[in-house]
């Protein structure tokens, strides 16, 4: 049933992706986004691809109460999908408070807001970085939660106060999506990621590589206990995560209260992996030198991804190699982002 969804963070990499979804399923989606980490070309390109634009883009900050109450006073919304926030995990060493104010300030203003304006269906970014280092892979959501920095524990807490407002409010109904390590594009090449300022994440840092914005990727680590001792991760395509969302509201009526899901493949692949696959895929020689680990990272983090097969019937159909081609196209296309 199409429905009216705010989007909070629309204009960013994942919900880029997301909107364009949502749009072509036949939802109408409402934007709210401060472009503080995105452009609002962003959303041109959603309306490009997806063949119709979104409904209205409000610019603000989600801790603005009041522009909250402006968007749920015009639109009539039936659910929330709320991407907005940092995620940058050395950034929140440096800066953790900003990340306490920003990540959990406006979830909490988020949902009073949604509380007083009647809307009860929230799908919630969160994290594979809140299981921090785990002891055995790979991870279902009943593994410990043990954040080992203040941006997986912003998304931990986040998940805590979510679950003590089901217990208080009967009607609420929250789906944490867990994702593991988002990467890729829209394979038209119009959407992709666009940090700014050197990338934290790998795949952008190796697409600004290939096409000659950078010289080469530091390895952070060849001592841990992986095969090759660099850290493992479950990539997963942006597509396959924005498809997530589109499952995850069919789904949200189901049942009441809070439930948490792993969005992953159930696939490790290492740094030394995705850099031969990422060659492979592009003809690009990528440089690399081993370097000291990342603070705040960890060894490996897969997925059980089984319960969202079991729930939804959602399952991760894009392998790394889809990754790095869509990747690389996007870059390719748009060598210095969406900066004109
Ligand atoms: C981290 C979070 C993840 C979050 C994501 C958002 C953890 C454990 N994970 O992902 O939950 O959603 O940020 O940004 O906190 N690497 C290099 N060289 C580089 C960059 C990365 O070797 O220049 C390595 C890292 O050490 C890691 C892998 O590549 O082993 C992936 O790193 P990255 O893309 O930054 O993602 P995570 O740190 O896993």
């Amino acid at each position: 049933m199409p429905r009216t969804i705010l989007v909070t963070g629309g204009a960013g990499f994942i919900g880029s992706h997301t909107c364009v979804e949502l749009l072509r399923v036949g939802h109408e989606v409402v934007v709210l986004d401060d472009h503080s980490n995105s452009c609002p070309e962003v959303l041109e390109r959603v309306a490009k691809t997806a063949g119709r634009p979104v409904a209205a883009a409000h610019v603000a900050d989600v801790r603005d109460r009041r522009a909250l109450d402006e968007v749920f006073d015009r639109h009539p919304i039936d659910a929330v999908i709320h991407f907005a926030a940092k995620k940058a995990v050395g950034e929140s060493v440096r800066i953790p408070v900003t990340y306490y104010d920003i990540n959990v300030g406006g979830t909490t203003t988020l949902v009073s807001a949604m509380h007083d304006h009647g809307v009860h269906r929230l799908v919630f970014s969160s994290s594979c970085s809140i299981y921090g280092n785990a002891t055995t892979v790979p991870l279902t959501e009943d593994s410990p939660a043990a954040p080992t920095n203040p941006y997986a524990t912003t998304k931990w807490t986040c998940e805590r106060i979510l679950a003590d407002l089901c217990r208080h409010v009967p009607e609420m109904r929250v789906l944490a999506l867990r994702y593991f390590n988002p990467a890729g594009a829209h394979p038209d090449g119009e959407l992709g990621e666009d940090p700014r300022g050197v990338p934290n994440n790998i795949m952008p840092f190796l697409t600004q590589i290939a096409v000659g914005r950078r010289d080469e990727l530091s390895v952070f680590g060849d001592d841990y206990p992986t095969p090759d001792g660099t850290g493992i991760r479950d990539y997963l395509h942006v597509m396959d995560v924005a498809d997530g969302h589109r499952a995850a509201l069919d789904h949200i009526d189901d049942e009441p209260g809070m439930r948490v899901l792993n969005l992953g493949t159930g696939r490790g692949a290492s740094v030394l992996d995705l850099v031969t696959v990422f060659e492979e895929v592009t003809g690009r020689p990528i440089p690399y030198r081993v370097t000291a680990r990342r603070p705040g990272d960890v060894a490996e983090l897969v997925a059980d991804p089984t319960k969202a097969m079991a729930h939804w019937g959602w399952t991760a159909r894009r392998d790394l190699a889809a990754m790095c081609r869509d990747a690389w196209n996007f870059q390719q296309r748009n060598p210095y982002g969406y900066a004109p």
